[in-house]
């Protein structure tokens, strides 16, 4: 298989054309999007993501990488278009899945493989790409080869763990699960895992299931610890300790295109099964109004607050169903008078529900702070610099990313998130 036409150019797509057109694979990458198109004819890459830059302009500069608004024929299709959640309905919206396989179905010819990248909701490859795809007359699993391969990657890492992570190839048939194995050969490093489709779309939504479970239960953990005085992230530290325990980290609420969005698939897919899934779904996204509620404390509107981070974590560029812009929202609807600050953010990204600042501007003459997300640039402020901008010294930290002492010796109050009044007091006495 020498030539991949691959659609959606985005976090998960123009890497992976990348690496395969660096493989030695001759790349069509497909993407309907102006803004990809314009970036990626300039040779730049379209988001921001360690190292991407280089790689991109390699592929490209190779001749391997070729990028067009339509696919055309190949050996084999991959599709990485997005997944996202209908948000009326919580369900998966599969309607980019859907156009693109229709965009493939009359190009196919006999022997050709078909991969879904995109985060799916079980049995989607089965139920809705294979027919689809049936309609060109040849058939799935036998003319045609069909898998689904999704992605693990971590943004951020995306470069070293495409290559590195295992990954699963998920066929309609053995023989398709072989095919897609065979094709990410060409740069995969770790393991790759042969299953049927339908399990292997059934792990990808467990593993960050997984993750959003254990994150709700942190998120609880805090909730308790500020009612009954305790510091969870002192009492997480010692219960990390035991051997089989690893209590995740709380945090102002979970985001991005995957945690949040993925656990919903599973919901989807046995609504009547599912307890745990929808309950840590409700706490996670409870954060940002209980954020809300700490932030009340310190100061009420129309109080003027930096909100410090806006992205879904630390050093990345994404904001999608970020907590800290869910935080932002609802300042804003409360009346606050907000200035949002985040370094990797661009101050026109649609959906900003307030000013975007360089940090001296968001700080100048604020009521209150607040820590949203833990940049690195926010955790190594100049504390002189805040304390002498700020005009009422007040800061809630949601990650636990600031040194308590520090600001504390620069005359702020510090309100943490996860940390009740009585451990506060605690780690302030002078015996503590
Ligand atoms: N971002 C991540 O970290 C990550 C990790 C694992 C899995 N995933 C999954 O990978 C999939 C893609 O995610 P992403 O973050 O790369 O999305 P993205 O929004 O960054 O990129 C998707 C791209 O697809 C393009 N597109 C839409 N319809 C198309 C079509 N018919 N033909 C060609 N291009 C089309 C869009 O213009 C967009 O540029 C999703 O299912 C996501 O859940 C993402």
């Amino acid at each position: 298989m020498n030539t991949i036409c691959l659609l959606g150019l985005g976090y998960i797509g123009l890497p992976t054309g990348s690496m395969f057109a660096l493989a030695g694979k001759d790349v069509i990458g497909v993407d309907p999007s102006p803004r990809v198109q314009a970036a990626l004819q300039d040779g730049q890459a379209s988001i921001d993501e360690p190292e991407l830059q280089t790689l991109v302009a390699a592929a490209i500069n190779s001749g391997r990488l070729r990028v067009q608004t339509r696919p055309a024929p190949a050996d084999a299709f991959i599709i990485a278009v997005p997944t996202p959640l209908d948000p009326l309905t919580n369900r998966a919206d599969l309607s980019y899945v859907e156009r693109a396989a229709r965009e493939i179905a009359p190009l196919l010819r006999r022997g050709n493989l078909v991969v879904l990248e995109s985060t799916v909701p079980p049995g989607t490859t089965r139920d809705l790409l294979a027919p689809i795809l049936a309609e060109s007359g040849l058939r799935p699993g036998l003319d045609v080869f069909i898998a689904h391969c999704p992605e693990r990657v971590l943004p951020g890492r995306i470069l070293v763990e495409l290559e590195q992570n295992d990954r699963l190839a998920g066929g309609l048939t053995p023989a398709c699960a072989e095919r897609a194995a065979d094709l990410y050969t060409a740069f995969v490093k770790g393991q790759i895992m042969r299953t049927d489709a339908t399990t292997a779309e059934m792990v990808k939504v467990m593993e960050n299931t997984f993750r959003d479970v254990n994150v709700a239960l942190a998120n609880e953990f805090a909730l308790i610890a500020e009612r009954v005085g305790v510091d969870v992230w002192e009492a997480i530290r010692l219960a990390n300790h035991h051997p089989r325990v690893n209590v995740l980290r709380p945090g102002p609420g979970v985001g991005g295109h995957c945690i949040a969005v993925d656990p919903w698939f599973l919901v989807g897919a046995a609504s009547d099964a599912v307890r745990v899934i929808p309950s840590s779904r409700e706490i996670n996204d409870g954060m940002p109004r209980h954020v809300l509620g700490r932030l009340n404390t310190l100061v009420a509107p129309p109080a003027r607050v930096a909100l410090l981070g806006v992205t879904y974590k630390a050093e990345v560029d994404d904001v999608r169903e970020s907590p800290a812009l869910r935080v932002a929202e609802l300042a804003v609807e409360h009346g606050y008078a907000v200035r949002l600050c985040d370094p990797h953010v661009r101050p026109d990204t649609p959906g900003l529900p307030a000013p975007l600042l360089p940090i001296e501007q968001a700080l100048r003459d604020a009521d209150a702070v607040v820590l949203l997300v833990d940049h690195r640039a926010f955790r190594e402020l100049d504390l002189d610099l805040a304390a002498a901008l700020v005009s009422h010294k007040r800061i809630l930290d949601t990650r636990n990313a600031l040194d308590r002492a520090a600001w504390r010796a620069r005359g702020f109050e510090i309100g943490v998130l996860g940390v009740g009044l009585q451990a506060r007091a605690h780690a302030e006495s002078p015996s503590a």
